[in-house]
């Protein structure tokens, strides 16, 4: 029997595969600002839309709160994504030219993408949204968001 030729990780590979982990600062800032964004804008939609203005209502008080400190974590998680984009994006380009990191690489371009996004449609809320395009933007800003999470999820590997 020949053996096969596509490239096959050498015995030990697994312990001396690069590993290539956050700052601790920024691992926690990326799922604390992450997690307040994704609860924020959640609770936000659920009152909204069941008790708030979205359902004829007045607006409920909870829902300017919620915009709030989603507004505040929405800075702070950019600042975050900043410091990724001077250490973390070039050198995980680096090293994941090839198996078995190439994945990284693509999830890596998508969330740059997605954050692209959610800044342009989070802007767009904030200063322009004239009312009748504003749920389906507010939506599409959700939907957006939401798949952020999914790939950080996948894109990361191993434990937090
Ligand atoms: C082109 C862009 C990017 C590339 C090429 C890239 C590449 C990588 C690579 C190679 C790893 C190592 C995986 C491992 O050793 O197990 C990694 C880990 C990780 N990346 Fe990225 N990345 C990119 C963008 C991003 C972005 C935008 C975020 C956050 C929004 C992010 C968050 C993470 C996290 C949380 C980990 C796990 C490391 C840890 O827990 O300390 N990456 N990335
Ligand atoms: C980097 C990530 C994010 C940024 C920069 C961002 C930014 C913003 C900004 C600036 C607004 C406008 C606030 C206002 O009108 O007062 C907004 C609204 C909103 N965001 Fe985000 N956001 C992010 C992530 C998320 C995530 C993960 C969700 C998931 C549920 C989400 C859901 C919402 C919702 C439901 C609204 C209200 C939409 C509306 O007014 O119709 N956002 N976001």
């Amino acid at each position: 029997m020949t053996r096969q030729h596509h490239p096959r990780p050498h015995p030990h590979a697994a312990s001396h595969q690069p590993r290539h982990r956050l700052p601790r600062w920024q691992r926690r800032g990326l799922y604390l600002t992450g997690a307040a964004l994704l609860l924020t804008g959640l609770v936000w939609l659920a009152l909204h839309y069941s008790v708030g203005a979205g359902a004829g209502e007045l607006p409920h008080p909870l829902e300017a709160w919620c915009l709030r400190v989603h507004g505040l974590a929405a800075m702070l998680g950019v600042f975050v994504l900043g410091a990724l984009g001077g250490g973390h994006v070039p050198q995980g380009w680096r090293l994941s030219a090839r198996w078995p990191l190439a994945g990284q690489r693509r999830t890596g371009v998508w969330m740059c993408t997605l954050a692209g996004l959610l800044m342009l449609t989070g802007y767009v809320l904030y200063y322009f949204a004239p009312e009748d395009l504003r749920p389906a933007l507010g939506w599409l800003h959700t939907a957006l968001g939401i798949g952020m999470v999914g790939l950080v999820l996948l894109h990361r590997r191993g434990s937090i």
